[in-house]
């Protein structure tokens, strides 16, 4: 087979783009370059720029390069953005997967891997959560994910696609420091900023009905999230008739509290005292996978654990700010 990756030069795409390209695939990567970098891509794996919302483009890297399979990782992921500009959101993350769509239909493309994400469960009131709970999400970033997977699942079902639709919770850590996340949208980079210019990392509210008072997440190695890719790829091109939406997650939740605490350890950075502020609106309490439906399905588990990401994210960190 030959699979697409699109956003293969973002910071999960290129861990996907390796671990694939390690298992022995062969890949060709379509990226607009808006937030990847070119040089994230390893020796060999051809990279067309172009967006996925030019059909032209689609249509031309489908047939140059015979893809068989596609994994579409590229799109827009910052909830606060889709707040402020829901319409660019639905055209990135909707627009964009039904053209790619479009064309890998006609293009005869048998597989589609999708890179979802644990904001379409919204505000779970769950322990954890598992692929049959209500999706509900709460802001249009969660929206656009989640018709994503619909349109994946229909244009699956009636053009004889084999999908998967992967939930990805909260995403830390890198293979190697030039790979890190670029952007500070989440907790690890958030806390990296705060200390390294000597400022107390914020808590968003300690007042949640979790033991310490703080929101309590599932954190997940980037590499177990390209390995997980690499399961599902598999098992698509074994079972022409899969039709997936799996969670990714290690099924074990972290407080903010804890998390803060190991990133100040990791970085040495334990004078500084965090300073808690005022809930975030929005914010679920819990927000925690099963990672059973995985484990049966792919046969995959997590293998890092919450220290390994925060170490690998701090080298990242340091290497863009020396
Ligand atoms: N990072 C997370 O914690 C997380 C969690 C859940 C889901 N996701 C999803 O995973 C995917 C990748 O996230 P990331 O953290 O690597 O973000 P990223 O911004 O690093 O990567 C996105 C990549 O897609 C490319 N891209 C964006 N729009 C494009 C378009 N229209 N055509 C072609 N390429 C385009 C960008 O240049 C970039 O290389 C996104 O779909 C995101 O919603 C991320």
């Amino acid at each position: 087979m030959t699979w697409l990756i699109t956003g293969g030069a973002g910071f999960i795409g290129s861990h996907v783009v390796r671990a694939m390209a390690e298992g022995g695939e062969r890949i060709v990567v379509l990226d607009d370059l808006s937030t990847g970098r070119a040089e994230r891509l390893p020796e060999g794996v051809p990279l067309e720029v172009g967006t996925v919302l030019d059909r032209a483009v689609v249509d031309r890297v489908l047939r140059e390069h015979a893809v068989t399979g596609i994994v579409h990782i590229a799109g827009k992921k910052q909830v606060a953005e889709s707040v402020a500009k829901p319409l660019h959101y639905y055209r990135e993350n909707v627009e964009g997967l039904r053209t790619l769509l479009e064309g890998a239909v006609e293009a005869g493309v048998t597989r589609f891997l999708f890179s979802s994400s644990a904001a379409v469960y919204g505000m779970p009131d769950v322990d954890l959560v598992t692929e049959a709970t209500p999706c509900a999400p709460i802001n249009p970033y969660g929206e656009t994910k989640l018709a994503g997977e619909w349109l994946v699942t229909a244009a699956g079902r009636t053009h004889g696609m084999a999908t998967a639709s992967l939930r990805y919770f909260n995403v830390a850590g890198a293979a190697t420091p030039e790979l890190g996340d670029d952007g500070v949208f989440n907790l690890v980079p958030m806390v990296f900023e705060r200390l390294t210019a000597d400022e107390q990392p914020r808590i968003f509210g300690d007042d949640y009905p979790t033991p310490d008072g703080t929101c309590i997440r599932d954190y997940i190695h980037v590499e177990d999230i390209a390995s997980a890719h690499v399961a599902a790829a598999r098992r698509l091109a074994a079972d022409p008739a899969a039709s997936l939406i799996l969670n990714i997650g290690r099924g074990e939740g972290v407080s903010v509290t804890e998390m803060v605490g190991i990133i100040q350890d990791v970085t040495g950075r334990t004078d500084i005292k965090p300073l808690v502020t005022e809930r975030r609106p929005g914010d679920p309490a819990r927000v925690v996978a099963s990672a059973d439906r995985i484990r049966e399905e792919l046969d995959w588990s997590a293998r890092y654990g919450v220290r390994e990401m925060v170490e690998s994210a701090w080298a990242g960190w340091r290497l863009r700010h020396p």
